[in-house]
């Protein structure tokens, strides 16, 4: 298969040697999704991706205008917040963008200094630096909007050591479905309007000191009828990787598009969770009810022991099993990949989750993407959207 990336530098130490890192980020804190009902949210995300029982805030621990459930699996965190009345701000936003993900929390050991670094540097504020306190210590928090009305919040957790935040308590429940072997955030994915793109790119080089490391253009990311683009930003450290992808032109509505139609703006479109044992986890997911999306044609499965080259003699996995559960299978210089893609986790067809095994590539798929997007359209197209 022809080389899909236009641009490819892994070398990141390299590009941040001698450059000061002013945002050095130690990873990802957790991600809140504003939702219209948590409680029910908070049970899906239990039941189908194994995820645990971790904190909660609400009316008995006197929060009166919203409710919050916390989840974790291994380094995972996700939040999963409602509004109790139709004046508060979480209401206004599933009102726009329905269920979605409105914080990507970002772990630092300086709240402050991240803020200002960031906004002296054009970011537009959404949280002034704010201590939180209880028994346990204290929290700093502040943060800043980036795509539509995403945010960035900025977590200092240093001198805490009570669960979660100031405010939240333990949530212990007598149901508490396996983990599925689910371990961190891979990478998490923003949609941008038509042309916004570069304005994004330029954004997280400025404002937080990320670098492009990979880029795809619509000569590489397309299909008979539609098409986008993409660049991976990155931190310094390699450890949060935030692609963005912008719409392009093609005969019929590119998936991007269709996005942005039903979030009603920019916002985020997939998150992707990272496991070392794929079969394993893909196979709890299927049994627990999680949809994916349809597979590709047998010739793709054909044609993966030419795409691999050599990469094919160190699969450990079967490929047969990988057909079976319709996992892609991708490779580049330094290893391969695999990786599922859910249908969209509400009814409004924004928001997924990509479920990622990495064996020593670093890519993010290129070569499953004309496949993907293949599927991806046949469910558009049921949808009357393509
Ligand atoms: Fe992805």
């Amino acid at each position: 298969m022809a080389k899909q990336v236009s641009s490819v530098n892994y070398g990141l130490e390299k590009i941040f040697e001698g450059a000061e890192d002013f945002l050095p980020l130690l990873g990802t804190d957790y991600v809140e999704f504003y939702v219209g009902n948590a409680k029910q949210s908070a049970h899906f995300f239990k039941t189908a991706f194994g995820f645990q029982s971790y904190a909660y805030r609400g009316l008995e621990t006197g929060s009166k205008d919203q409710v919050s459930y916390v989840l974790k699996q291994d380094k995972i965190r996700l939040v999963l917040t409602t509004p109790l009345n139709s004046k508060s701000p979480v209401n206004d936003h599933i009102v726009k963008h329905g269920d979605g993900v409105k914080v990507i929390a970002l772990w630092v050991d300086d709240a402050r200094s991240a803020f200002e670094e960031t906004t002296k540097r054009g970011a537009k504020p959404y949280m002034e630096p704010k201590v939180e306190k209880d028994e346990k210590g204290e929290v700093v928090r502040s943060a800043i909007y980036t795509y539509g009305e995403t945010v960035h919040m900025f977590v200092e957790r240093k001198n805490y050591t009570g669960t979660f935040l100031p405010g939240f308590r333990k949530w212990e429940s007598d149901y508490n479905p396996e983990p599925t072997g689910l371990k961190y955030i891979d990478h998490m994915v923003g949609n941008v309007g038509w042309g916004q793109m570069n304005t994004w790119v330029k954004w997280y080089e400025d404002v937080m000191g990320f670098v492009n490391f990979l880029s795809f253009d619509d000569k590489q990311i397309h299909t008979e009828y539609s098409a986008l683009m993409s660049k991976v930003m990155s931190n310094g450290n390699g450890r949060i990787k935030f692609p963005i992808n912008e719409p392009a032109e093609g005969i019929k509505k590119s998936q991007i598009e269709e996005y942005l139609d039903f979030y009603e703006g920019a916002g985020v479109q997939h998150l992707a969770l990272a496991t070392d044992d794929i079969i394993h986890t893909i196979s709890e997911l299927k049994a627990r009810g999680v949809e994916f999306l349809p597979p590709p044609p047998q010739a793709y499965y054909d044609d993966i022991p030419r795409r691999l080259g050599s990469h094919m003699e160190m699969m450990k996995e079967d490929l047969k099993e990988l057909q079976k559960l319709s996992i892609l299978v991708d490779a580049d210089e330094e290893g391969y990949l695999l990786q599922i893609f859910t249908k969209p986790l509400q009814d409004r067809p924004t928001l997924f989750f990509e479920i990622i095994q990495r064996m020593g590539a670093r890519g993010f798929g290129a070569g499953n993407f004309k496949a993907l997007f293949e599927s991806i359209e046949r469910e558009q197209a049921q949808r009357g959207t393509l």
